[in-house]
């Protein structure tokens, strides 16, 4: 899809359609009080006839305008004109473009930025369309040999009156680098587990790095981190035939003496479990355990594209977690790379096993802050659902600065807490501390388990078991999920 900025004064418009925004008690917004002007009351007079009565999300397509250059209108209502709010003005663009996706509409313009958001610029509302529509048009066709009919729209204009032009450019700019990073995320994670292996991801890191100027990548092979002693890593990878990658990204875009933030997501390219095998219904979707590594991908490529005057590191350690015969076994005891011994006593708690080495492998780039990004507890699913990703730290103005990213992106997170209490759950009579605490709070600790690498840094872990993708059925898929979080977060960090 082709995404620009248009300031052409609304009678001057040559188009296949236009989109407006109209509110509750039936009031246009500016651009469609425009074109209702320039259309005789075509759009009044529909209201009148209650074809639409500006109820968020509702929409009224007008297919044909005779005598105009404007050749469809497309209505969107935003609810009421005082209390629109970010949720709101995004159902309304999901709305916008489903029925866009659904007609024969090959380009359309958008006069949605004259919408009245709470809280919000226009360099937000240029974003939120971008990132909405880009969202709603993704399509997974790799491995179907009968492409899908691709939705026929192919170019949005955004339409801005010229003073505003120069706002609307940058969220345009950011929208189009944080969407395409989504894209990225949502195929890498929806791509199945016998095609997106670690040496796979490995090399689409590679790739990524290959294509941004101020981008380095360096992959470790079992080798290498076998004289790291990384001992944890490496005993869920012993169960696979795939080779475990540790992938490591470096994005210079900042003074070579600032400390980067570091961003280390959890690439398990298929979690069968290991000796404690998962169930097998639904087990298909364990190839979305690498959606935190994925998440790494997006958000860096985004920030180079972005060009963000700030270092970046991402670390993914990625590996499959299969049963074998030289696979983990519930009792072993492994040692990690920071010197703790570990229990096993359960082989599918194997996403914290791989992490606590990658966290303190993160302690080389003397980070600003570590953020973790990971699949790692179905308890998350429990206690928050599908809606926020849970988020717990070490440090209350890290957590608070991703909240703030999570509301301004729309992409949320809601904080557990992490006292010492849970900490006893971890106790092991064999070694330092066991990978599973028993069934009650299991997200904290998992959360808890990986705090014990995570010492001397600020540190916050991201649990987006419940957001990354979603669930079951026809509508199974990645969400691309918290890119557009971890990107506000940066771009935040850029601009203070
Ligand atoms: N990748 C899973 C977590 C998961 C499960 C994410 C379902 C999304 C949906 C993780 O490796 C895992 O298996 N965790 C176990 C931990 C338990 C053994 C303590 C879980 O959540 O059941
Ligand atoms: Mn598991
Ligand atoms: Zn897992």
């Amino acid at each position: 899809m082709d995404y620009s900025i248009e300031s052409l004064p609304l009678d001057k418009l040559e188009t296949d359609c236009i989109v407006l925004g109209i509110y509750e008690n039936q009031s246009l917004s500016p651009s469609a009080a425009l074109i209702d002007l320039l259309t005789q009351g075509l759009i009044t007079q529909l209201i009148e006839r209650g074809d639409i009565l500006g109820k968020n999300a509702e929409t009224l397509l007008i297919n044909y305008i005779p005598d105009n250059t404007i050749k469809r209108i497309l209505l969107v209502g935003f609810g009421n004109q005082k209390e629109t709010t970010a949720k709101q003005y995004r159902k309304a663009l999901t709305a916008a473009i489903t029925i866009l996706k659904a007609s024969k509409i090959n380009s359309a313009d958008c006069a949605l930025i004259d919408i009245d958001v709470q809280k919000s610029d226009i360099q937000w509302k240029t974003r939120q369309i971008i990132e909405v529509f880009n969202d709603a048009i993704y399509q997974f066709q790799t491995t179907k040999s009968e492409k899908g009919t691709k939705p026929c729209i192919n170019s949005i204009k955004i339409n801005t009156a010229k003073e505003f032009k120069e706002q609307a450019e940058l969220g345009l700019r950011h929208g189009i680098a944080i969407a395409q990073g989504v894209d990225l995320t949502k195929l890498l994670s929806d791509l199945p587990g016998n095609i997106c292996t670690p040496t796979y991801l490995a090399e689409q890191a590679t790739n990524i790095a290959s294509k941004a100027d101020k981008m380095t990548v360096e992959i470790l092979e079992e080798s290498d981190m076998e004289a790291l002693g990384m001992g944890s890593f490496l005993s869920v990878s012993r169960g696979s035939r795939q080779a475990a990658k540790l992938i490591i990204l470096n994005y210079q875009g900042g003074k070579k003496a600032d400390k980067p933030i570091v961003l280390v997501g959890k690439g398990l390219t298929f979690d069968a479990g290991g000796i404690s095998l998962k169930p097998g219904i639904g087990m298909d979707e364990m190839k979305y355990d690498m959606c935190g590594g994925a998440t790494v991908l997006g958000t860096l490529q985004a920030a180079a594209k972005m060009n963000l005057d700030i270092n970046i590191v991402g670390i993914i350690p990625s590996s499959e977690n299969m049963p074998d015969g030289d696979a983990n076994k519930p009792g072993d005891v492994v040692t990690s790379m920071s010197g703790l011994t570990i229990e096993i006593l359960n082989t599918d708690a194997e996403g914290r096993l791989i992490l606590c080495d990658a966290l303190t492998y993160a302690k080389k780039f003397d980070p600003e802050v570590v953020i973790d990004l990971a699949t790692l507890t179905g308890a998350c699913l429990v206690a928050l659902g599908r809606v926020p990703s849970g988020i717990l730290g070490n440090d209350d103005a890290l957590c608070d600065d991703l909240i703030t990213a999570s509301k301004t992106a729309c992409d949320s997170l809601w904080r557990l807490p992490l006292w010492e209490e849970y900490y006893e759950q971890l106790k092991s009579n064999f070694a330092d501390l066991a990978n599973i605490g028993g069934r009650d709070a299991g997200t904290i600790t998992a959360a808890c388990f990986l705090s014990r690498f995570t010492e001397g840094y600020r540190w916050a872990h991201l649990d987006i078991a419940g957001t990354a993708w979603r669930s079951g059925g026809i509508n199974k898929g990645a969400t691309g999920r918290p890119v557009p979080l971890l990107s506000q977060y940066l771009i935040d960090r850029a601009n203070g």
